[in-house]
């Protein structure tokens, strides 16, 4: 039996809707599995701006700091109008956490379901092997040149009676560059040994020395069959030939814009799991925030119309991955493949014609296949 703390922070939007879901997965698997998993749940985006004044208070994040793992649903923009330039943004709880529990990688599988082929913008042709993980790094680059304000290099608009003009940093460290770049050769190391580190090294200083510390990290991995490749390539061959890649490593920003564009393999944004890892230690695995990928999608929030596969997904990658729970979290992973094959689809992923379930059916039927596992 494990015994384990989940910090659970919803968010806004779609976040509850999904987290329920992957919360009536964990207890679940704390059932039939006989775990004992404690959640202290929290404010975080737009509530807590509310209710707080701030996008996460001191004492949810201390919550998730002395906690196994958090479990995240998403945070969202106020409404246009009620935003102050200078007041407090959801997304700030997001920048946070990651910044302050060092949470560096993140890591983001892409397996489209076979059954799901038809969902997705690309001819099934295409998507056939395809098996990769995005790790992207986190808590640095353009991100960061903000909070971090680095002296003469901030991120700001500048308004002078002559002109305006913004600047924005992308700043990274040799250290920050390498930690990143050693998870992956372990990942890599762990699944078929292929490794793509992405860049501009033709543009911008930061990828140059991004190419140099690959290369000094390589030399330690030499069971790795790696290249680097620029980030217009990357986009290009994510769409053509998806299945060559196995183990992607880029930073920040180039991570973010390429995962959403790697979701629409998977036929939709709601069906991407993500880990965020940094180097603390739990009993059994490493701490860590698990969240979906996509964010709180306020057009269909409330609507019971949200994929929460996602999030689901993301429950699995934090059984497997701090609480050393590798067993439970193939079961998850296999409930909901499962339940996808014998042709239950939210509306995002039904194809025209097929009838579409909501939210709530979506997660109950995971469930159900669950307790029958
Ligand atoms: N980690 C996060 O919390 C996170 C990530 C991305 C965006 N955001 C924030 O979310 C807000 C909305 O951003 P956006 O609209 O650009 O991105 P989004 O991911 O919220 O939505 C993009 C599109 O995908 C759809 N979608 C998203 N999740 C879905 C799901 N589970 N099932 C079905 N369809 C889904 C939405 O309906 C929308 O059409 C913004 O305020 C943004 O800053 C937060």
């Amino acid at each position: 039996m494990s015994k384990a703390t989940i910090a659970v922070l919803p968010g806004d939007g779609v976040g509850p809707e999904v987290t329920a879901c992957a919360l009536d997965v964990l207890a679940v698997v704390e059932e039939r599995y006989r775990h004992s998993f404690t959640f202290h749940e929290g404010l975080v985006g737009l509530d807590a701006i509310r209710a707080e004044g701030t996008a996460i208070s001191d004492s949810t994040f201390e919550t998730c700091a002395h906690s196994d793992a958090v479990l995240f649903g998403a945070v969202g923009s106020l409404p246009a109008g009620q935003a102050r330039a200078d007041g407090p943004r959801p997304e700030q709880a997001l920048f946070r956490l990651r910044k302050e529990l060092g949470l560096f990688a993140n890591l983001r599988p892409v397996h489209p379901f076979e059954p799901l082929y038809g969902a997705s913008s690309l001819k099934p042709e295409h998507l056939k092997g395809t098996d990769m993980i995005f790790v992207r790094e986190l808590s640095a680059g353009l991100y960061y040149g903000r909070l971090e304000s680095v002296p003469g290099k901030p991120s700001e608009i500048r308004r002078t009676a002559a002109r305006t003009e913004a600047v924005d940093t992308l700043l990274y460290t040799e250290e920050e560059i390498e930690r990143v770049v050693r998870a992956a050769f372990e990942i890599a190391e762990a699944r078929a040994s292929r490794l793509t580190s992405v860049d501009k090294a033709n543009v911008l200083s930061s990828s140059v020395l991004w190419r140099e510390v690959v290369e000094r990290v390589a030399a330690d991995h030499p069971s790795v069959a790696w290249e680097h490749m620029l980030v217009d390539t990357c986009a290009m061959r994510l769409v053509r030939t998806p299945a060559d890649f196995d183990v992607i490593v880029t930073e920040n920003l180039f991570g973010d814009i390429l995962t959403d564009e790697a979701a629409m393999l998977t036929g939709s944004i709601g069906m991407l799991p993500s880990a965020s890892l940094g180097s603390r230690r739990t009993a059994s695995g490493m701490f860590g925030l698990y969240e979906p990928v996509h964010g709180s999608a306020p057009d269909i929030a409330g609507r019971d119309m949200a994929n929460p596969v996602g999030a689901v997904l993301s429950a699995a990658l934090l059984l497997r991955h701090s609480l050393g729970l590798d067993q439970e979290a193939a079961a998850v992973e296999a409930a909901v493949e499962h339940v996808v094959r014998d042709g239950c689809r939210t509306v995002d992923i039904a194809e025209a014609g097929h009838a579409a379930v909501g939210t709530r059916e979506m997660g109950r039927r995971i469930v159900d296949r669950l307790r029958r596992t």
